[in-house]
């Protein structure tokens, strides 16, 4: 048979457009904005009172330390720091640090975890689907579509009354097949701030126990909400009542250290050597995607984490970072009954109830940047920009 010479195969110039990331799109364009008042409540980086990101001072003496002693930068293998790992359990796994079942390994970042974690769920059982609650972080489906799994949406949130949908969380809940996989975040809801109480947390994981799914915990703000152990709360009681648990977590922002991409994948099975097992996927899967994670931010938190008296200062530069974000949240409430919900809420971000005409309208009149649904960062002005920011707020909630 004679081939058809004249069909040509697609080349690079035939790929369609991609429609460009909203936040990354959003950042650029805040960037771009020569406005000196402008306002940046878009990214979810934590900025001082002076409007500023600093590098926490003990993740500068660590890294000068590390700078001082690292003596090799030889490989380490697909899951990084090994001690890295270890240090962090106690801190998000507390009493079930020493459970043998559980395994763990260095990601890049949060987003790492995440993508490993379903490709993890995407090899075993390429059918669960993945129940999420919307809104949600909005890079969550698309790491999810790209394992192939199937994403499942529940409303999580009522946006006029700033509240959960809890009765319809838990309904979609009871709909999942077991093996089906449960996204919650761990704390500090992205991107709506509203998180759950610690009966609703004990009755969702109920659920999802007796299910039969698999609860999937992202974890990227542990200590910017209630605290470092309160935030942890449903990953210990995911630990407590599943055989099957998966955790990605991210130091990103509470080490403030976003570029440096700093995360950490926890997978828990049934009998240590299932986990074993599902590790060396893990592993394997890793290897396939980015071969090794970045040292160096993880190795400055392994530097602070090792060394008690860097971690006790952590504990204290966290804690302040906590407390801005807890006070502008407050100072926010108190302007205006209608906002009055942002102080019930944990975390960097809430949602405003505005349109996405109104949203564009700020950013036009007022140079004030934030997400197209309504999300903003609490705490990404300065303190001298926070009245401006309310009193625009009102002014497009109208009086
Ligand atoms: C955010 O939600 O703003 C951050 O997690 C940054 C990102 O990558 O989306």
């Amino acid at each position: 048979m004679l081939t058809d010479t004249k069909t040509k195969a697609p080349g690079l110039a035939d790929l369609p457009p991609v429609q460009s990331d909203a936040l990354l799109a959003l950042i650029a364009m805040c960037d771009a904005d020569p406005r000196e008042h402008k306002i940046d409540v878009g990214v979810g980086v934590f900025r001082d009172g002076a409007g500023n990101t600093p590098i926490l001072q003990v993740m500068k003496q660590a890294e000068q330390r590390l700078v001082d002693t690292q003596k090799t930068k030889a490989y380490l293998g697909t899951g990084g720091d090994k001690r890295f790992a270890e240090l962090l359990r106690p801190i998000l796994l507390g009493p079930h640090a020493g459970d043998e079942r559980i395994a763990g390994l260095q990601t890049p970042g949060g987003c790492g975890a995440l993508r490993l974690g379903f490709e993890l769920i995407a090899t075993v059982n390429p059918r669960a689907r993945v129940l999420v609650g919307t809104p949600t972080w909005p890079n969550h489906p698309p790491i999810i579509k790209a394992t192939r799994l199937e994403v499942s949406e529940y409303p999580y949130y009522e946006r006029g009354q700033g509240i959960i949908r809890f009765d319809e969380m838990i309904a979609a809940l009871q709909n999942g097949e077991p093996g089906d996989v449960a996204l919650l975040h761990g704390c500090c809801h992205n991107p709506t701030g509203a998180d759950l109480g610690e009966e609703q947390w004990d009755e969702v994981i109920q659920v999802v126990a007796e299910r039969g799914l698999i609860p999937f915990i992202d974890i990227a703000y542990q200590g910017f909400g209630r605290g470092l152990e309160e935030d942890a709360y449903g990953v210990r009681l995911a630990l407590d009542s599943c055989d099957e648990v998966i955790i990605a977590q991210s130091c990103d922002k509470n080490f403030s250290v976003y570029r440096d991409r700093v995360g950490s994948l926890f997978v828990k099975t049934g009998s240590k050597s299932a986990t074993a097992t599902a590790m060396a996927h893990v592993g394997q899967r890793a290897r396939e995607m980015w071969s090794m994670p970045p040292d160096h931010g993880a190795a400055a938190v392994h530097i602070i984490l090792e060394d008690r008296e860097l971690a006790d200062r952590w504990i204290v530069e966290l804690a302040a970072m906590r407390d801005r974000i807890n006070d502008v949240r407050q100072r926010i409430a108190s302007a205006d009954p209608r906002l009055a919900y942002i102080g019930r809420q944990f975390g960097m971000f809430s949602m405003l109830p505005l349109s996405k005409e109104q949203v564009v309208q700020l950013r036009e009149h007022e140079a004030i940047y934030m997400a197209d649904s309504g999300r903003f960062n609490v705490v990404g002005m300065g303190d001298d920009q926070l009245d401006r920011f309310i009193a625009s707020v009102a002014g497009a909630l109208g009086n």
